[in-house]
């Protein structure tokens, strides 16, 4: 029998990242805190934690973000690790196979390094075990030997900072959850600091582009830096094919249409969701897994990536009985709503006021 593949193991640093071809990217995250558009409540709250732990010479306690994917946990942990000059070493929860993959790391770690797990809620419970004395002693217990040579030794390791993100809070353990002393929820981005986001991109990336154009990107970006980011670069394609020098707004909205991006900010996906939801199932409810079915998507991507942003435009319902689409979603597609009958006035309705 041949071995079963086993997947890539992402210990990536920022060196490592570079080497992989992310550079855009890379140079594209903020570096300081300062930097960082946005999450105004959770940046003041940090950049507290952050000068105290610096006074006290302590490294930050272990930090928890949550939210969706694309607003800045990543960014967040490079942030941290900067500010508390250690470095930022890259793991995430299904790359954590076996005790060894962590325990590596862990032995590896330098005074005031961050380290960084990214969808931590995927890690197995063996690794979680193994995590807890790190993270409350600094100690690392591993079993070397096999058999009745076996024997555990304990090592004491650096004090670190972990930083952990996940898309699922709901999905972390409680006795994991319980070691983070800092926990912290990203939300969608307003469109005004989107078109700041974008404003900064266009800069690192030396593009002009006129302040409507990146608001007319920033509005269409679902809320998520990384959707603005990744619409900068394809306007600045069409861009560069007709030898514009300056993204002006006429062509940001011929592009963003062009890519199928409406002015709502819903793409095709989104538009097959809804159609889906209001049609297919008569509005809801209708239950997570029944629409990732009608859609092939899985449930997950549906409720990390879609609902969020069609919650906030307020085209979709979260109820205890299942998704239900609202009277804007009926209004955005178009059609008319189930069970409603046009409301005419009653002839004699002023009569009855009286
Ligand atoms: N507040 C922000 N200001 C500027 N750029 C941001 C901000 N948040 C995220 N970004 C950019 O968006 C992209 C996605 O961010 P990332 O940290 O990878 O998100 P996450 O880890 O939450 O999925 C990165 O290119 C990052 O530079
Ligand atoms: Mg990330």
């Amino acid at each position: 029998m041949t071995q079963p593949g086993r997947t890539e193991k992402t210990d990536k640093t920022f060196e490592n990242l570079r080497a992989s071809g992310e550079e855009d990217a890379l140079s594209l995250r903020p570096q300081a805190l300062m930097d960082f558009i946005g999450q105004d409540s959770l940046k003041d709250k940090l950049s507290i934690f952050i000068r105290a732990s610096q006074s006290r010479e302590e490294p930050l306690d272990h930090t928890l973000f949550y939210g969706p994917p694309g607003l800045g946990k990543t960014t967040l942990a490079g942030i941290i690790a900067r500010e508390m000059n250690g470095n930022l070493r890259i793991t995430s929860g299904p790359a954590l196979e076996r005790a060894g993959d962590l325990a590596a790391i862990l032995s590896n770690i330098q005074p005031n390094d961050v380290l960084f797990i990214d969808e931590i809620h995927r890690m197995s419970a063996n690794i979680e075990e193994i995590l807890y004395p790190a993270m409350e002693d600094f100690c690392l217990s591993i079993i070397v030997g096999k058999g009745p040579l076996a024997r555990s030794i304990r090592l004491q390791l650096p004090r670190f900072t972990l930083v952990g993100a996940t898309t699922r809070l709901g999905l972390l353990t409680s006795p994991l959850r319980a070691r983070f002393g800092i926990v912290e929820q990203l939300h969608l981005y307003a469109p005004s600091e989107l078109t700041e986001i974008v404003v900064r991109g266009a800069r690192v990336l030396e593009t002009d582009i006129t302040q409507e154009a990146a608001r007319e990107i920033g509005a269409r970006a679902r809320g998520t830096p990384r959707v603005a980011l990744r619409l900068l670069r394809r306007v600045r394609d069409v861009a560069t094919v007709r030898s514009m020098d300056v993204i002006e707004e006429p062509l940001a909205k011929a592009a963003l249409d062009m890519l199928g991006v409406d002015t709502l900010g819903l793409d095709d996906q989104d538009r097959k969701f809804l159609s889906a939801l209001t049609e297919l199932f008569d509005g809801g409810p209708v239950g997570l897994s029944t629409l990732a079915a009608a859609l092939n998507e899985d449930s997950q991507t549906i409720e990390d990536i879609y609902e969020p942003y069609l919650i906030q435009k307020g085209l979709l319902e979260r109820t205890p009985r299942g998704r239900k689409a609202t009277r804007n979603a009926y209004g955005y597609m178009g059609i008319t709503q189930p069970g409603i009958q046009r409301q005419l006035p009653l002839p004699d309705d002023d009569m009855m006021e009286m």
